[in-house]
């Protein structure tokens, strides 16, 4: 798809983030956006921000509350944007919702492991059901699904366990790259791309355990891990209260989105390029196509301590 003027595109996640500056740039490039989202509010500055530039006349930016890892509230998202966009078709599916956490098979509760999952992989697989018609109906069409670094390597850092997240990543980008022949073979006008991002400056880290415990701040389970972690790490925290944890965890959501390599905007351009390029295969930032190289090399060696030190020395990473 080399245009995106007066196409129509669905983004997943389009509160904050990533899934906000494709939203931008999309808009910007003249082409009708319906974005949802589990944040009414975070949508509305979405939208503010895409009609802050004056809207090409005609031009639609819709919202809609849903949660991806329900059918139901898929469904009615379709229907809103059926009746508010007044299309029958869709050109562009960005599965772009996502959150963190829910890490251990141990340490989690099973709820917070499959929330993880069910919205990562679950509102993939989803996402492509519920729109699928609407695709088939255009006259070109792109799926775009964002799986991660952690598609290809289960790990963010040697004193984390990654379980729900990593089994969810991997999934996406296998049903990705499984999807390239069947649409080849059945709806050879559709497209679709799996985005494996590095470490991009979102707030991810904060919007994710607000989603799966409904406030920013750490619960008592999550305190008593965080102790572990840092104990683990070296790090004596006898001495530190509740408070002193609650703010370590603060301090660390916001160097996530503030010492990143890459801004979201940046990690957006890509995207929209590789879709553009029709590449299949979109690694976002030189973090991430470098731990493509070296996993590629050394397989073995991936979850290896040496490996994730020189690796994160190489590209700068302070993450774990
Ligand atoms: N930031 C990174 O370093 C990074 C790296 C690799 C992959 N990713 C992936 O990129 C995607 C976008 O993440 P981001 O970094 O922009 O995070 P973000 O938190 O800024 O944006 C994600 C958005 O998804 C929304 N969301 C969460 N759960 C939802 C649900 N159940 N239903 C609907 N919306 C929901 C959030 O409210 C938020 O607005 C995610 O799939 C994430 O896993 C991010």
């Amino acid at each position: 798809m080399k245009d995106f003027a007066g196409k129509f595109a669905v983004i997943t996640g389009g509160g904050t983030g990533m899934g906000r500056e494709l939203a931008r740039q999309l808009v910007a490039a003249g082409c009708n956006v319906a974005i949802c989202d589990v944040s009414a509010k975070a949508m509305a500055e979405t939208k503010r921000l895409c009609e802050s530039e004056k809207l090409p006349q005609g031009l639609r930016v819709t919202t809609h509350v849903a949660d991806v890892s329900i059918e139901a509230h898929y469904t009615r998202f379709r229907n809103e944007l059926i009746e508010q966009q007044k299309t029958d078709r869709i050109h562009l599916l960005f599965n772009n919702a996502g959150i963190g956490g829910g890490s251990s098979m141990i340490a989690n509760t099973r709820a917070q492991w499959e929330r993880t999952f069910n919205i990562c992989w679950g509102g993939v697989y989803l996402g492509v059901r519920t729109f699928l018609p609407l695709l088939l109906k255009a006259d070109e069409g792109h799926i775009v699904n964002t799986s991660s670094i952690n598609g290809f390597w289960a790990t963010v850092g040697m004193g984390v366990p990654h379980t729900a997240y990593s089994a969810a990543k991997f999934a996406v980008k296998g049903f990705t790259e499984a999807l390239i022949i069947d649409l080849r073979l059945n709806a050879p006008h559709i497209k679709c791309s799996v985005v494996m991002p590095g470490h991009i400056g979102t707030s991810i880290v904060s919007n994710s355990r607000k989603v799966q415990s409904g406030t920013e701040r750490l619960n008592p389970d999550d305190i008593v891990q965080a102790r572990q972690r840092m104990k683990a790490a070296g790090i004596d925290t006898a001495l530190m209260s509740d408070e002193d944890i609650q703010n370590v965890a603060v301090e660390r959501a916001r160097a996530f989105r503030d010492e990143a390599p890459m801004t979201a905007a940046a990690a957006a351009k890509v995207i929209l390029d590789g879709v553009k390029a029709d590449r299949w295969r979109i690694l976002v930032g030189d973090d991430a196509h470098r731990l493509d190289e070296r996993v590629r090399q050394t397989p073995e060696r991936a979850y290896d301590r040496d490996f994730f030190e020189s690796f994160a020395a190489e590209v700068g990473w302070r993450l774990s």
